[in-house]
């Protein structure tokens, strides 16, 4: 055990390097220029919400039952740290009275799950979701969005799985068939899906990842046999559509997404170098999760990106990871006179090279700081290089040293 165990954050938790920070403002850069190229709006979630909230979702979720972060506050409420994105955006929609429009937002969010390799409790998400219409552009919309996110950054080797899971009825059609098959079969599945089964999750069960369990859902009855015309033309024009757009997709008769909202459309995409947890993001249709709240119809769909294991994938890529590699100086200032000239020059370079002004100490303890923390570069000025309004520039890694004016320095960066 390190003796700096001490200082480790909360389990589920991490502190974020450099480098990763970087990778988080830079994800943030991409997803702000998609928002304004889509025509979307920018919404902020409060990380605290009321728990009653999230558990009038279902309860047949996980999230929603088990991997809540909830606690009483001072004031008797029972509040949570938001697991997702998307149930506070309804909120915030019903309380602003906006039925229309597509809005994206990027947030931390909190589930109290067993941490692993891209499991966190706290992770952030950046979530997108468009109401106020059932057109299936819209949908495919989303998976346009996408492909340019992961296109800019570069990232290929992912997978995007569809299903629909039809309309309510189709569901509620579906779930009497799923019943009847498990049924007989119940004594040879995994306790967790028994569980299910006697809360009458049906749907929850066909996600089970149980060897046990596996062969029993390979051969279960799929939902798309199942379901009513308007949804099938609606799953049909999407898949089509997607061919057109040679955005390739597979189909998995089994998704069924770990929220309780969600209706027709489903989608997931998974990436080659995560682990077991190697869903990058997912979404669908919530047609229904507003007219559950106020008994209004405001279609809607969206999806959710898991920023963590998106960091994961770039952290791999060695191609990407070169943008951060840009080279590095520092300035000597001989003495105290020439602390505003080194000013200056750290200010006509700083856009184009990592720079530092070393202050302290002789200037051989100041050069054997700059060799310590891998400097490419280093300038040296005294009295004479002030006048001459010059500079002394030592290459660190050719050992050389050139004396050039400002005005040389920047076209040589
Ligand atoms: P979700 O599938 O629960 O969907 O989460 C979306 C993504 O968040 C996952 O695919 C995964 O990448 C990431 N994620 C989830 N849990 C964790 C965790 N513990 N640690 C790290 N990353 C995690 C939703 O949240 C829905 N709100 C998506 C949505 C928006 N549907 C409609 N609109």
């Amino acid at each position: 055990m390190s003796k700096n165990n001490q200082f480790n954050c909360l389990r589920g938790f991490q502190y974020i390097s450099n480098l990763e920070c970087h990778i988080l403002y830079h994800i943030q850069n991409i997803f702000l220029q998609l928002i304004k190229n889509y025509n979307m709006e920018l919404f902020q979630p409060p990380i605290l919400a009321k728990t009653a909230i999230f558990q009038s979702l279902g309860d047949t979720s996980d999230i929603v039952k088990k991997e809540l972060y909830n606690f009483t506050q001072k004031d008797g409420e029972e509040v949570c740290l938001i697991p997702e994105c998307t149930r506070v955006f309804v909120e915030q929609m019903l309380q602003q009275q906006k039925f229309q429009g597509s809005y994206g937002c990027f947030s931390s969010c909190f589930r109290y799950e067993r941490p692993q390799l891209g499991r966190y409790r706290h992770f952030h998400q950046i979530s997108v979701e468009v109401i106020g219409s059932d057109h299936y552009m819209k949908d495919i919309e989303l998976f346009c969005f996408l492909r340019d996110f992961l296109h800019i950054l570069h990232i290929k080797d992912y997978t995007i799985w569809i299903n629909s899971i039809g309309s309510i009825e189709d569901r509620k059609r579906y779930e009497k068939v799923l019943e009847q098959y498990f049924a007989p079969l119940l004594k040879l599945m995994s306790k967790s899906n028994q569980e299910k089964f006697h809360r009458k999750a049906f749907l929850r069960m066909l996600d089970s990842k149980q060897l046990e369990d596996i062969n029993i859902i390979k051969n279960a009855p799929i939902i798309l046999n199942y379901l009513c015309d308007d949804s099938k033309k609606q799953y049909e024009l999407i898949k089509l559509t997607l061919t057109q757009l040679d955005i390739p997709f597979q189909e998995n008769p089994f998704l069924v997404r770990g929220l309780d909202y969600y209706n027709n459309l489903v989608f997931e995409y998974t990436h080659n170098d995560l682990g077991a947890q190697n869903s990058i993001l997912g979404g669908g249709r919530y047609d229904y999760l507003f007219y559950q709240i106020i008994q209004k119809q405001v279609p809607a769909v969206g999806f959710a990106i898991g920023i963590e294991r998106i960091m994961h994938i770039l952290l791999q890529n060695k191609e990407y990871l070169k943008i951060y590699q840009y080279k590095s100086i520092s300035i000597i200032p001989v003495e105290q006179t020439e602390h505003l000239y080194a000013l200056e020059i750290f200010y006509q370079i700083n856009e184009k090279i990592k720079c530092t002004i070393l202050y302290e100490g002789n200037v051989s303890n100041r050069l054997q700081k700059a060799n310590k923390n891998n400097n490419d570069y280093v300038i040296i000025i005294g009295e004479t290089e002030r006048k001459h309004k010059n500079l002394k520039l030592k290459n660190m890694v050719l050992k050389e040293e050139k004396l050039l004016t400002l005005e040389e320095l920047l076209v040589y960066f």
